[in-house]
């Protein structure tokens, strides 16, 4: 969601903003704008459409030393030009850009609004800069004026902002949502995350919450609770932050094909010589929990599905929630709880806020992403990194694998079972054999696209798996879908099996085979046109696949290869857009 960047000082503005704004198109937007100072004035350009489609429509060269840039998913109000951001003050001299929510919004607008303020957009954002005018009008002295806006505002927000009266600085302040600094020389950046910096500068500052600040050509300063803060510097590997196609047609073929290099990196980075590489104090907390609590979205929560199961198998009593579930429901289990996030982007706003709830109980808080810095890996008490390299579709896939990788890992280490290794080592041949394979299943692809439904079935494993395949295909190809546990079909489901309607059968397990098949059959003597997807050991004649077998428990690493193929073959026979789905960010900021 809403992607910010930043600029100040020997750099050229135009270039910057508008590839840093392409670099975060990943996480999802409609619109896109760009401000300036052009002889202390400001200049603001934004429509909805395409940062490319800006870019035309700005001048080639912006001849100014600072700026600002943005790209939104609309929140408060419908995607337009005017709702766009940068959103200027009513006396054109701050021009800002804003990540997240602010709750209160209408409460400040109101109270503007008798100040004598006027309002052009339906956005929450419009409220933050006309109070920085309202606040530097008493101050006269733009720092100040941030302490006193940020004192009125309730929510989440990362904001960049440039100002006449300071021409040379870029601002900022931050609760709740993520903003970075990247430190050049002879200049000072600004962006939601790394990527957009990574080919300046190596060099980053990761900003706290409630922290505020400024930057220039050759300084900068950041602040909180009204004190100066030292500043603590991070590096970034460029290689995990590369944003390239390498000759792929799209990110997400790119990035599944990528899944057996990211299995190898996670049994690299965890396990070397015999030896498992995990933070013993985190292997300990483990050992000591009485519960662990996995809290996630989306992909993310189909894979602590997954990995929950491997805790139970050492005794361990699991649950598994939805982060903006638990958020307001918390359920509070077992005397000595450790809480799981699993986290992609580790910026997830639902799972932040769960996040505060168990920091300010002082419950241990593991979190699982692949984002160095982010906001939940600085939040919690031990992290786990998943090495997966940038994902750019938004359609997850490796991070998947990654998490399950990483969660049998760090389960077998707690069970000083080495095994593991090998058997991961065994998965990553067989991921590569079915890549092999992958036309195979754009066959099938081809029967199902034009389905108005699809039903995936499972048992254990295979079901929870079948969530995930469900939701690649509805998120990627606007198919309606459902993942169903087989035994359930008839509480429901099979009321919607139709003469032709696509059921892809996954079967791992020996012990639920002859259900599963029973399952099928009720299926097919309903008209359904059934695709099974089986392991090998288990396998028939007439199997629409058959992926090679593994131990059960690492066998959705191999099915979901064949889910995301599947997916993704889908959405191309479409003719739809695989990277950017409609209406989805990768990173969802707000609630
Ligand atoms: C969004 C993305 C999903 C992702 C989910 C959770 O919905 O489109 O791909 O699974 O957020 O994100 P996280 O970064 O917390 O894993």
């Amino acid at each position: 969601m809403c992607g910010i960047v930043g600029c100040v000082g020997k750099i050229d503005v135009k270039n910057f903003l508008i590839q840093g704004l392409k670099d975060l198109d990943y996480r999802g937007y409609d619109s896109a704008g760009v401000a300036y100072l052009l002889n202390r004035e400001i200049v603001v350009h934004k429509f909805v459409g395409s940062v490319e489609n800006l870019s035309k429509k700005t001048p080639p060269k912006f001849n100014s030393d600072v700026g600002i840039g943005h790209t939104r998913w609309a929140t408060h109000g419908v995607p337009s030009d005017i709702n766009s951001h940068p959103h200027v003050s009513n006396d054109g001299t701050f021009a800002l850009v804003h990540n997240g929510v602010i709750k209160n919004y209408k409460d400040i607008k109101g109270h503007l609004s008798r100040k004598g303020f006027s309002f052009l957009s339906e956005t929450d954002t419009e409220v933050i800069v006309n109070l920085l005018q309202r606040s530097y009008g008493k101050t006269n002295d733009v720092l100040e004026a941030i302490r006193l806006t940020v004192s009125k505002l309730e929510g989440g927000y990362a904001c960049a902002f440039i100002t006449s009266h300071e021409p040379h600085r870029l601002y900022f302040f931050k609760n709740s949502a993520p903003l970075l600094i990247g430190v050049g020389e002879g200049f000072n950046l600004l962006a939601s995350d790394a990527s957009p910096m990574i080919t300046e500068t190596h060099k980053f500052i990761e900003l706290d919450d409630l922290c505020y600040g400024y930057i220039e050509e050759k300084d900068l300063h950041i602040y909180k609770d009204g004190n100066e803060l030292e500043p603590v510097y991070t590096e970034k590997q460029p290689d995990l932050l590369k944003r390239d196609l390498c000759g792929y047609p799209h990110f997400m073929l790119k990035e599944i094909e990528e899944i057996p290099t990211v299995i190898g990196r996670l049994v690299d980075n965890y396990y070397n010589d015999g030896e498992f590489n995990f933070d013993p104090k985190l292997i300990e907390a483990i050992h000591e929990a009485d519960h662990i609590v996995f809290i996630a979205c989306g992909t993310s929560y189909h894979a602590s599905l997954i990995g929950a199961h491997y805790f139970e198998r050492l005794g361990k009593d699991t649950s598994v929630f939805i982060a903006s579930e638990w958020a307001y429901y918390p359920k509070y289990l077992g005397k000595k709880p450790l809480y799981v996030f699993l986290s992609q982007s580790g910026e997830t706003a639902d799972l932040i806020r769960c996040g505060e709830a168990i920091k300010a109980m002082k419950m241990p808080l593991l979190v699982i992403t692949n984002t160095k810095g982010s906001t939940l890996e600085r939040m919690s008490t031990y992290s786990c990194l998943l090495y997966a390299g940038l994902e750019v579709a938004v359609a997850s896939t490796k991070a998947y694998s990654a998490m399950v990788t990483l969660l049998s890992l760090l389960s077998r280490a707690c069970a000083h079972s080495t095994h593991i290794a090998e058997k991961l080592n065994q998965i990553i041949e067989d991921c590569n054999k079915i890549i092999e394979r992958k036309e195979e299943i754009r066959e099938i692809a081809k029967k199902i696209k034009d389905a108005k439904n699809v039903f995936f079935l499972g048992r254990g494993y295979d079901y929870e798996m079948s969530l995930e395949a469900s939701l690649k295909l509805k998120e990627i190809t606007y198919i309606h879908s459902e993942g169903v546990p087989g035994g359930e079909l008839k509480h429901g489901p099979i009321a919607l099996i139709e003469e032709g309607v696509p059921v892809i059968t996954f079967i791992s397990d020996p012990v639920t085979e002859s259900a599963m098949r029973g399952n099928v059959e009720e299926v097919n003597s309903r008209g359904a046109i059934s695709y099974i997807v089986s392991s090998n050991r288990v396998k028939r004649d007439g199997d629409a696949f058959v992926v090679p077998d593994s131990v059960l428990y690492l066998s959705p690493l191999l099915k979901s290869m064949f889910a995301f193929y599947l997916a993704y073959y889908v959405s191309l026979e479409k003719g739809l857009n695989v990277d950017k789905p409609r209406n989805l960010a990768k990173s969802v900021t707000v609630e």
